[in-house]
């Protein structure tokens, strides 16, 4: 609805304003990467203009459109997937392994609901490949509109809700639009997939599947 009507109150401007410094403290260098909640896909653009290999996930049909679009003018080729993650993206369509590198802003922390975020964690952790890195900027609480909005974690809420499946790298408090006067907390999350995830088989099963 948002996309149809233009008012969009997440708007990035024309990229999520903290990647740049993100993928250079962390020294992340062209490769494949998915932006899960695109939107209309500014990081993507941006990244695939210095070599990523880019694919954009996003539920509402209308932001993919705008995306497409943007991404013509631009002369940059995304792969671009409508769907809901990551229910709607399971193998054969999404292969494990498939990303070194998940970016999300303003998607992640919208799953307050343990059950529903388990399933979103580990499908995360699973497009991942070994050692691969999940970079969120994540609603923090305060601020000058703290009623309105997305969710708002705390410090301690981030950590504990990635605990088990990934490594946290790097929680850094931001905000969510550094272009905007007032823009809302954020805290930037770059965590590292864990390679012993509860729902991972034990190596002697892996063993056996490889051998099939
Ligand atoms: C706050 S917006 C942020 C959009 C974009 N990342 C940005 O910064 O402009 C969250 C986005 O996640 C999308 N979304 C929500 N749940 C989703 C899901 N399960 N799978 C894919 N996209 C989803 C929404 O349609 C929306 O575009």
């Amino acid at each position: 609805m948002a996309y149809q009507s233009g008012v969009v109150p997440w708007d990035p401007g024309p990229y999520d304003g903290n990647l740049p410094a993100v993928i250079e403290r962390h020294a992340i260098g062209p490769c494949r990467v998915v932006d899960i909640g695109c939107g209309t896909g500014g990081s993507l653009i941006w990244l695939a203009g210095m070599g990523y290999h880019c694919t954009g996930i996003e539920g509402a049909p209308a932001a993919i459109r705008q995306a497409q679009a943007k991404s013509k003018e631009a002369g940059t080729r995304i792969e671009w997937l409508v769907g809901s993650f990551p229910h709607d993206f399971a193998p054969p369509l999404l292969p494990d392994g498939s990303f070194d590198l998940v970016i999300d802003r303003g998607w992640f922390h919208l799953y307050t609901e343990a059950a529903e975020r388990a399933a979103v964690l580990a499908g995360i952790s699973r497009i991942l490949a070994p050692g691969g890195l999940w970079y969120s900027l994540i609603a923090g609480k305060g601020g000058e509109r703290p009623l309105s909005g997305p969710p708002r974690w705390s410090e301690a809420e981030v950590r504990s809700a990635l605990s088990g499946r990934f490594e946290i790298l790097e929680l850094r408090a931001s905000v969510f639009t550094p272009s905007e006067r007032g823009s809302m907390p954020a805290w930037i999350s770059v965590a590292r997939r864990q390679d012993d995830g509860a729902d991972r088989p034990e190596p002697s099963q892996r063993a056996r599947s490889s051998r099939r």
